[in-house]
């Protein structure tokens, strides 16, 4: 069978998105999710964009072992300087490199004649080159350019080097049908595409990603773009986990595969929501709370009597493992130690103490612990930034006839700090309490409250985002927090949320 190679884009297109930004520390352990998912190609970000972009891009291809990583650059030579610097030290390291090439971008964005656009493309496929042998040359918004200049085009970025030739559907236009004729034409008008890596990169405006990818490998693609959870511009791009699982639920029909791990998805995804804050639709394709839940009395008769009468795939081929009743307090660490591996996560003696205590702290307050319990404290272990700001205490007093009052207490750097808040709730309270002792002009974009499992003593987890002006430019970071207690839970994420933003500044200094 003809492997597709599956390339990444969750820590670029993804993360450029609205409400899914990420710091190093998070993209670091995003990214090494994506490899023992078995991505082939991890696009880590755009090097060029910002000083803090490319310590993470740089930070990712010093830490992959197998996997291919990427570093986008405009067709520029001081983009293809940050990204080939960013990607140096990379096993395997790839410039990807673009320009547009339809009549309205290069009209209206560029301001360039089309020859030049051929001609910048040219050089900067050649420059990138001298820096490393793997180069990927998109045309930008490629389903709304002319199919002779992108055959010309492609015929000179594959003389001049380019290995990977990656055709975008970057608003997400066209349909399956028309892009399989589109692709169709371009191989034919531009033979030498037989001899290098034909990619496409789906977004979802019209829904369409999905099966714009898969009709693009009926058409000889052997690359696909995606991200995990289909974050992306605007609708999204192409959600990783259904093209995954399209093409090995229908290899019969595709005769291909992938060296995607299914078994890696469903925690993928998880960890992606956990870092962002952004949930998934609960009826999203493979990964939705609701797809694999068999509502309706006829559907769960079918499934008692055989599972194939309604399920097309198993919840267990994306790695659902969920166990109704894991541990409880009585339970010791070598117990936990055997859960957290048998969810196929790897922890060492000093993180294991600090999921133990976590966990132990749990135990007390709620008497089931089960598996997204455990996964909610390994994933807040494990993105952690240096605790500026850490909760010391806090009191909060309200009711529906009097105004909603909470003190807190934080520590920063030993010095203890105490301030009250009076608001619309104790939540309200509480922020305008934290808002005094951190004392700058952070805005709250964002502020969800959701449990991690059923029950009345459940883990509640809060996300709170917050943005800020920094020399004219908006940044944004969402901050997390768990705990039984929904204050607290709170509390937690907002000094997250603030503690990010200082490790954000650092970064970037
Ligand atoms: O959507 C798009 O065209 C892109 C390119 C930079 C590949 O993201
Ligand atoms: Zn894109």
């Amino acid at each position: 069978m003809k492997t597709i190679k599956i390339f990444d884009t969750t820590l670029r297109d993804g993360e450029q998105s609205p409400g899914c930004s990420m710091n190093q520390v998070e993209k670091i352990e995003m990214a090494k999710q994506l490899e023992r998912l078995g991505v082939d190609i991890m696009e880590a970000g755009f090097a060029a964009s910002s000083p803090g972009d490319f310590n993470s891009v740089k930070a990712i291809a010093e830490t992959m072992k197998t996997c291919t990583v990427a570093s986008l650059a405009r067709a520029l030579e001081g983009d293809i300087e940050r990204a080939a610097e960013s990607v140096r030290n990379a096993v395997s390291p790839r410039i990807h490199t673009f320009i547009a090439t339809s009549p309205i971008h290069m009209q209206y964005k560029l301001q360039m004649e089309p020859d030049a656009v051929i001609e910048s493309a040219v050089n900067a496929v050649k420059y990138a080159k001298k820096f490393v042998s793997d180069v990927e040359f998109s045309a930008e918004d490629a389903t709304r350019s002319e199919v002779d200049f992108l055959a010309k085009i492609f015929d000179r970025v594959i003389k001049a080097g380019a290995t990977t030739i990656n055709i975008p559907d970057t608003v997400g236009y066209t349909t399956p049908d028309e892009y399989y004729e589109f692709l169709t034409a371009i191989r034919e008008k531009c033979p030498a595409m037989d001899n290098v890596t034909m990619s496409v990169h789906c977004h979802n405006d019209l829904g369409l990603a999905i099966a714009n990818s898969i009709a693009a490998v009926r058409a000889g693609a052997t690359q696909l773009e995606c991200t995990v959870n289909g974050i992306g511009e605007r609708a999204g791009n192409a959600a990783l986990e259904e093209i995954a699982m399209a093409l090995h639920t229908r290899r019969d029909r595709y005769q291909v595969q992938t060296n995607i791990n299914t078994k890696e998805i469903m925690r993928s995804s998880r960890l992606l929501t956990r870092i962002t804050g952004v949930k998934v639709q609960p009826n999203k394709a493979i990964v939705g709370e609701n797809a694999f839940a068999h509502e309706a009395g006829i559907h769960q008769d079918g499934v008692l009597k055989n599972k194939a009468t309604y399920e097309i795939m198993t919840p267990e081929s994306i790695g659902i493992t969920e166990k109704s009743l894991v541990l409880g307090k009585h339970s010791g660490k070598a117990a936990l130690k055997a859960r957290i591996e048998e969810l196929g996560y790897e922890i060492n003696e000093k993180e294991l103490k600090v999921a133990f205590k976590k966990f132990k702290e749990l135990a007390d307050r709620k008497k089931n612990v089960y598996d997204r319990d455990i996964e909610a404290i390994l994933a807040k272990e494990a993105v952690q930034v240096p605790d500026t700001y850490k909760l010391v205490r806090f009191v909060s007093n309200s009711g529906n006839t009097i105004t909603a009052t909470t003190i807190v207490c934080l520590n920063k750097e030993g010095k203890e700090i105490e301030e009250f808040g009076t608001g619309d709730g104790p939540i309200d309270a509480a922020f305008i309490a934290m808002e005094k002792i951190v004392d700058r002009q952070f805005h709250v974009e964002d502020y969800k409250l959701r449990s991690v499992t059923e029950g009345k003593d459940a883990l509640g987890d809060a996300t709170v985002a917050l943005s800020e002006m920094v020399n004219g430019k908006r940044v944004e970071v969402t901050g997390r927090g768990i705990s039984t207690d929904v204050i607290e839970a709170s509390l937690i994420a907002y000094i997250n949320a603030v503690n990010k933003m200082i490790y954000e500044e650092q970064q970037n200094m």
